[in-house]
């Protein structure tokens, strides 16, 4: 949702930027642009569309410019046009801005600055914070008229005295032509990581902007600012209280972010999910006990077992996984639970009684809905785990505690591995939690020692992806698509459905197998593929019955089966298999070949499987 990286120090801006902005591209990618301080004066080129347009029209042979900051769009206020591209300049030409989040307060403040003689070239919120700073800067009173700033930090101050005035989200990088020796980052709500090489500094959204020039890296908190300067840096508030950071390594290296040989990252991403399992479960699960070690939540888990009610809250792939959740902490742990769509339940004004247990899930540990839902259930009393992958991310460092996925970076758009993993992490925190209470440790111990076999399990399902692309290809003309599941394979069928229309733009809804005869039935027709996943479980029969149902109307049908059954051949125009596994450790393995499904649907169609139009990874505004 918008990136934004920055750069100060010796060497030359411009390729450090377009680089950064590259690595960021999965943020948002409807327009981008780069401000060069050199001279006395700001270089700005913007462009709508990708990077490579941006790439397209910045000089060649490269600015000798040392300090610049550059953005990545994803558009909120405004089209996304060349105008309404970051880096914005306020009216006085001095301010530099580019910004991630949402100014909730913009109109006001953009009415009153009019009024003020200010002007504005675009329909963004961000230009507002530009000039306000601007006009901070050159008043050089406050707007209350008590408040002068002292002369070697005036930009700082209209920094401040601008933040003071604003409401909203935002990671910003500023920059003023004044001070060429000054840039300022400041963050609220959006993520904002400040690198530090020797003599260089490199602020960005994400670490993956950074870490080909540092591994050193200060992660600032909500209201915190930095100053960067060519002797150091300095931390404070917003409020202009000092605060001091600790340095901390950055944990991904530069090859987890590369494609190493795959075409997209989204298909390196299928394919590493046998290894991230593995280091997902890796020293998490003792199978002769029947028991779950999870350090991260340790000092919690103790309190947790008189726990009345779990609720889970997440958005997209992750919610899809939090429902897996639901049916597992009741199943194993026998907790009444129930996964909510963040966004709907921080403004149900939600009852969260005393021992509840609550679970943010969240891939990037940036998604907005997400950490309102696990602050407003802070305030009231829950206790709050997050099962997040991003180190350090806003959620993690929000909740009581929480456990990592360990699958390192995610950057293709639709969500794989993290589900797989969020899937794994909240099976082991249901056993955990079901063995504190009644959960046998025999059933325990037999529920682990598959987990533990699953990684394998998915690498031969990986063995299929000739003949998964066969299928997609048989379909690729079909524009709408059902995903029927029960049990466990229901939020199977929500994922495969969701990732067919994120990436292959296909319209395809995922429902409980037996309630398509409520309705949906009347959709079939022989040009309307229905993706079942049948495999042996406690409801085989019936999901048999429903695709009998499909068929009887022409229906033509894709069917995940478990590996040796004959009996399902004859239901199946096109059949999938999954080696055998316990009921509820199935979605670990059916939604795999869902995937690769999406995936080949999308190449097939010719699509940008990694930066799917009109998405974004982290979704960072409401
Ligand atoms: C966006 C992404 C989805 C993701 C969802 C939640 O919509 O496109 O792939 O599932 O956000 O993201 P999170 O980082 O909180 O898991």
């Amino acid at each position: 949702m918008c990136g934004i990286v920055a750069y100060f120090g010796k060497k030359e801006a411009q390729p450090i930027l377009i680089e950064g902005l590259r690595r960021l591209e999965y943020r948002g990618y409807d327009s981008a642009g780069v401000a060069l301080l050199k001279d006395g004066a700001f270089d700005l080129y913007k462009i709508s569309g990708r990077i490579a347009n941006l790439e397209g029209i910045v000089p060649e042979p490269s600015s000798p410019a040392t300090v610049g900051i550059g953005h990545t769009r994803w558009a909120t206020h405004g089209k996304p046009t060349t105008p309404n591209a970051h880096p914005h300049i306020d009216c006085t030409g001095k301010i530099a801005v580019v910004h991630n989040g949402i100014i909730e307060n913009y109109a006001i403040l953009k009415k009153w600055l009019i009024q003020e003689g200010c002007t504005f070239k675009s329909e963004t919120d961000t230009e507002v914070v530009a000039n306000l700073i601007g006009y901070f800067y050159e008043k050089n009173l406050s707007r209350d008229g008590q408040n002068t700033p002292q002369r070697n930090n005036r930009f700082e101050w209209a920094v401040q005295q601008a933040l003071n005035e604003i409401h909203g989200t935002y990671g910003l990088a500023i920059l003023c032509l004044d001070c060429p020796d000054i840039m300022i980052g400041v963050k609220n709500g959006s993520p904002l990581i400040l690198g530090v090489g020797e003599n260089e500094f490199i602020i960005a959204s994400d670490t993956s902007a950074i870490i080909e020039h540092t591994s050193q890296a200060v992660y600032l908190s909500d209201g915190e600012m930095v100053c960067i300067r060519k002797d150091g840096f300095t931390t404070k508030t917003i409020t202009d209280k000092e605060v001091q950071k600790e340095l901390k390594e950055i944990e991904i290296s530069l090859d987890q972010i590369e494609l190493e040989g795959f075409d997209h990252y989204m298909q390196k991403e299928i394919a590493e999910q046998p290894q991230v399992l593995e280091t997902c479960l890796n020293g998490r699960v003792d199978v002769k006990n029947g028991r779950v070690v999870l350090g991260g939540i340790q000092d919690q888990l103790r309190d947790l077992t008189r726990t009345k009610r779990v609720i889970l809250a997440a958005c997209g792939t992750a919610w899809h996984a939090g429902l897996v959740g639901e049916f597992l902490f009741e199943q194993l742990a026998r907790i009444p639970a129930e996964v909510e769509y963040a966004s709907e339940f921080r403004y149900r004004n939600p009852v969260i009684d005393e021992g509840a247990l609550f679970i943010a899930i969240s891939q990037s540990g940036e998604t907005a809905d997400t950490l309102a839902a696990v602050e407003q259930a802070k305030e009231r009393g829950a206790t709050v785990l997050g099962v997040v992958n991003v180190v350090g991310s806003t959620i993690a460092r929000t909740t009581d505690a929480g456990v990592y996925l360990r699958v390192g970076p995610e950057i293709g758009v639709a969500s794989t591995k993290a589900f797989t993993a969020q899937v794994a992490v909240l099976t082991m925190l249901a056993i955990e939690l079901g063995r504190r209470r009644h959960l046998s440790a025999d059933i325990a111990q037999a529920l682990l020692k598959e987990l533990t076999e699953i990684p394998k399990k998915v690498e031969h399902i990986l063995t299929q992806n000739e003949q998964i692309k066969q299928i997609a290809q048989a379909n690729i003309d079909k524009d709408n698509w059902l995903f029927l599941g029960r049990g466990l394979n229901y939020p199977v069928a929500l994922e495969g459905a969701l990732k067919l229309k994120e990436i292959s733009y296909i319209h395809a809804e995922g429902l409980p197998a037996a309630e398509m005869k409520h309705g949906p039935i009347a959709l079939i027709t022989d040009e309307m593929p229905t993706v079942f996943i049948a495999t042996q479980c406690s409801q085989y029969e019936k999901i048999i019955g429903n695709i009998e149902e499909v068929r009887a109307r022409g229906g033509k049908t894709i069917v995940v089966a478990t590996e040796g059954d004959e009996h399902i051949k004859q239901y199946a125009d096109h059949l999938i298999t999954v080696p055998d596994t316990v009921e509820q450790l199935q979605p670990l393995l059916t939604v795999v070949p869902l995937q690769m499904l999406a995936y080949h649907a999308a190449v097939l169609r010719g699509h940008d499987v990694d930066k799917p139009r009109n998405l974004a990874k982290s979704v960072t505004v409401e």
